[in-house]
């Protein structure tokens, strides 16, 4: 059997007031679509089939990458001609699948139910009973409680109204009887539209029995009209993702102030997240580690027993084992931390690598660099790896000292155990195990006097 996924994904989605098409639109930083096509994807035996229409080329553009074929609905005349313009790729033995590219966070769990209610004689259908069901199509059936069709909130009769099972336009049927059922749709209804939802009908006239299922929770099946609805399912999603790292043995502060926009290529146990943390992309966690308040960790690899004090930037940086990063440090991409290093408050790594047991703890950028085991950088620190035009490498090896306020000037290298007097700026290597300094000389004038103000 193959799964033709047909998700619809052309309307216009003014209730956004965006020039973003809806679709584009995020939860935690990945694309309405995109949720929806990663969903179905996971299917096997599977095409996805994407209808898009307006501002189309730039859903297919920024979507490229996506394992989906893409088709054009030029004007958006209903669901069900949406769903008509896939016909041709459509086979008689194919079970079709129907999503909407504007209900992001559908379970894969519900899908599978879905199809399992597919057979020759049986339509499945995905409904969903709510309080208020205003603008839903209703669930009609008969005294059998037998689905007989669904009416559009706009054609329904005021007993039909009072219906509150909702469709949720959510279905799957067998290729064959579907393609048949479409080459009959009229547009003879209050909207003069295509209505897919005209086929439930159809199917009962054709003798099959409407199978209807329910999803576990009522947001799965919320589609997202305007930005309201959009901040709501993104804290539905990062309450999911929340519990997620919960189940998995993390301890969160608060579940409600945490974010994940991406993913987790390893997670340890007994991690400490407090308030406000941010992990973007995918990121590798390791056991112990304990994250402070504030914290943005992006595609990074953060070892285990790491501790991250509140305001840290951590990007695309790895952080070895037992290290403490913080508070307020900023690791850019390419920071390589070995064991143990100490990173303190308002400090910059930049594609450097520091060797185990360093210290850079307060006030000092450190660029381009490659710095030994046990170096201790004092504060107010810099590198200066650019000169306008090209970057250079400063290598400071193990065991150095470097004294506070030190301007390093790369291309430059201070040796082993080398010690640098507070205040220098070096512009040549500094040799191994010896002091070097540039100092302007101390003096005191004698009988200087503070100057007075003078009287009118
Ligand atoms: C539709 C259903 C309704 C259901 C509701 C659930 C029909 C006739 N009605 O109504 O029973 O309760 O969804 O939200 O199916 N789309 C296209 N091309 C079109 C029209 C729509 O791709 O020409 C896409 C939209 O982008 C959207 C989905 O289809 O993703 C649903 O369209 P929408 O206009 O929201 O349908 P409703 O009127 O809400
Ligand atoms: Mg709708």
């Amino acid at each position: 059997m193959t799964i033709k996924t047909i998700i619809l994904a052309a309307g216009q989605g003014s209730r956004m007031r965006s020039k973003t098409p809806k679709v584009l639109h995020k939860i935690a930083d990945k694309a309405l679509l995109e949720h929806v096509c990663n969903t179905s994807l996971q299917f096997k035996d599977n095409e996805v089939f994407v209808i898009y229409g307006h501002g189309g080329e730039q859903v297919k553009t920024q979507l490229s990458s996506l394992n989906v074929s893409w088709i054009e609905q030029v004007s958006q005349l209903g669901t069900g001609h949406a769903v008509q313009q896939a016909e041709a790729e459509i086979n008689d033995e194919d079970t079709v699948l129907i999503l909407y590219g504007d209900v992001p966070l559908l379970k894969k769990s519900t899908i599978e139910t879905l199809l399992a209610n597919v057979s020759d004689n049986s339509l499945a259908l995905l409904t969903v009973t709510l309080e208020n069901p205003t603008g839903y199509g209703r669930i009609i059936r008969d005294s059998n409680q037998r689905v007989i069709k669904i009416v559009e909130q706009k054609d329904a009769t005021a007993s039909e109204l009072q219906v509150n099972e909702g469709n949720t336009g959510i279905l799957a049927t067998q290729g064959k009887k579907l393609k048949i059922w479409l080459s009959r749709l009229g547009n003879n209804n209050a909207q003069e539209e295509y209505y897919l939802t005209d086929v439930i009908e159809m199917a009962v006239n054709d003798g099959l029995v409407i199978k209807t299922s329910q999803p576990e929770t009522i947001d799965e099946v919320l589609g997202i009209n305007n930005r309201q609805q959009l901040s709501h399912l993104e804290r539905v999603y990062q309450g999911q993702q929340a519990d997620k790292l919960m189940a998995a043995g993390v301890t969160l502060r608060d579940p409600a102030r945490l974010d994940v926009r991406g993913e987790f290529s390893s997670l340890g146990q007994d991690i400490e997240v407090d308030i406000n943390v941010i992990f973007e992309g995918t990121n590798s966690i390791a056991d112990q580690v304990k994250i402070g308040a504030n914290t943005l960790i992006i595609n990074s690899i953060i070892e285990a027993d790491v501790e991250i004090l509140s305001h840290c930037i951590i990007d695309n940086a790895i952080v070895g084992k037992g290290s403490r990063v913080g508070p307020f440090a900023r690791l850019r991409p390419q920071a390589k931390l070995g064991k143990n290093v100490h990173i303190g408050n308002f400090v910059e790594i930049k594609k450097s690598a520091i060797a185990t047991g360093s210290k850079v703890n307060h006030l000092s950028y450190i660029g381009d660099s490659l710095i030994g085991r046990n170096v201790n950088i004092g504060a107010g620190t810099i590198t200066c790896n650019y000169d306008g035009v090209n970057k250079f490498q400063t290598i400071i090896e193990e065991g150095a000292f470097i004294g506070s306020n030190t301007q390093l000037v790369a291309p430059i290298s201070v040796g082993k155990n080398a010690t640098i007097g507070a205040g220098s700026t070096l512009t040549k290597n500094a040799p191994a195990d010896k002091l070097t300094l540039t100092r302007a000389k101390q003096i005191t004038i004698k009988g200087w006097m503070r100057p007075v103000k003078k009287q009118d």
